[in-house]
Parts: structure tokens; sequence; C-alpha cells
């Protein structure tokens, strides 16, 4: 089986439909270590209440040095031997000297249909323009921020009067679908993207 760590920052509910799908029958990956740059992070609890292994490394103390704190992630994953890196609402913008030794081997997803709305505030983002169609993409990660092969992509329609959080909130169940199909697909493998239709 591949090992895959995952790299989270917040709620960690991506991290928690990936770790589901890993203990379901038949699958290529298993978990092997949940890292945060915040200790305050509830996907913390919500890894370790699944009995797996966490690891906090705090951004803070490195300040403007990103290639500190990138050193001190590699550290800190070394014991856990991971096959895979799954971003999951990691909040932090990696450096090419981290990413070129993941290349292939690290996937994220943002909530947007890419190439649209690459960065933050996706959701306001699709409404403000005006968009019918919103969504999540996963996709490997390359040294350009949320660019890289796409993996996979749900839609999701939007609606009148929604407002960045319902339309946040409609994606989110769409992100739960697509990440951990996307993720048993490519730890068999398969890199032919998948396409969800809500
Ligand atoms: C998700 O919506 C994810 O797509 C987004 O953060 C949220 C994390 O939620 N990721 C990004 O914006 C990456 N730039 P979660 O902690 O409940 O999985």
């Amino acid at each position: 089986q591949r090992r895959v760590a995952i790299f989270l920052s917040g709620g960690g509910s991506n991290m928690v439909s990936l770790l589901d799908d890993m203990a379901r029958p038949g699958h290529a990956g298993a978990p092997c270590v949940v890292v945060s740059n915040r200790a305050d992070a509830g996907g913390l609890v919500r890894a370790a209440e699944r009995g797996v292994a966490t690891e906090v490394v705090d951004h803070r103390p490195f300040g403007k040095d990103r290639a500190a704190f990138e050193a001190a992630l590699t550290t800190t994953l070394a014991p856990h031997a991971p096959d895979l890196i799954c971003l999951a609402g990691f909040m932090r913008i990696l450096t090419g000297a981290f990413i070129d030794g993941w290349q292939g081997r690290m996937l994220n997803i943002h909530p947007s249909l890419l190439p649209k709305y690459r960065g933050l505030n996706t959701h306001a983002r699709a409404i403000e323009a005006g968009d019918g169609v919103h969504g999540c993409t996963v996709h490997e990660v390359t040294a350009e921020l949320d660019e890289g092969p796409i993996l996979g992509q749900a839609q999701v329609p939007v609606i009148d009067g929604d407002t960045p959080d319902t339309l946040a909130a409609r994606v989110l169940v769409q992100e739960h679908r697509l990440y951990p199909a996307v993720l048993r697909r490519f730890a068999a493998g398969e890199r032919a993207p998948l396409m969800l239709t809500s």
C-alpha cells in the first residue's frame, strides 16, 4: 500500500473523507500521518480520534524563512515515510524546493473549477462573475500555485441568492465526493481525470 500523508490547517473535513475511504476495502493507500501548521487545527483531533499519527509544524517561528519551514516539514515527515502527500485545506504556500521532491506524488484540492479562480475567495469571485456553474478541482501540485495536471473536477450549480457561505457549503459536499474518489484512483496508478456532475 502507498503511505499517504495529509497536510491541513483547519477543520479537516476533507481529511476525514479521505481517511474514511482509505478505511474501506480495496484501497491502494493507507494514512501514515496528518500534519498541520497550526496546533489548534480541528483536523488534528479528528485524525487522532481515527487512530492516525499527527504532527504539528508551526510556521510562525520561521517567519519569512519558507526554506526553513519546509526543511522542518521534511524532517517531521521522514519517520512516517510517506509515498504520497494530500493537501487538504493546507493554507501555506509551498515553494518549488519542497514541491520538486514530490513531483507527481502530491495532490491538492482547490475550491474552484481550475483554471478559474486560483488563490483565495473563490466562491465570492464565482458569484461576482455571475457564473452559473462552480465547483472544485483535485490536481497534482506543481511549483505554480493552483496549477498542475487536473485529476478530477466536480461541478456545482450557483443558485440565485447564493452567498459565498451557501455556495461554499454546496461545493464542500462535492469535495467530499471528489477527493476520496480521485485519491483512490491515483493511489492505484490511475491518472485520467475524473469528472463528476452533481
Ligand atoms: C476546503 O474547501 C478546501 O478546498 C479549501 O479549504 C477548505 C478546507 O476545509 N482549500 C483551499 O482553499 C486551498 N487553497 P476542510 O479543512 O474542512 O477540509
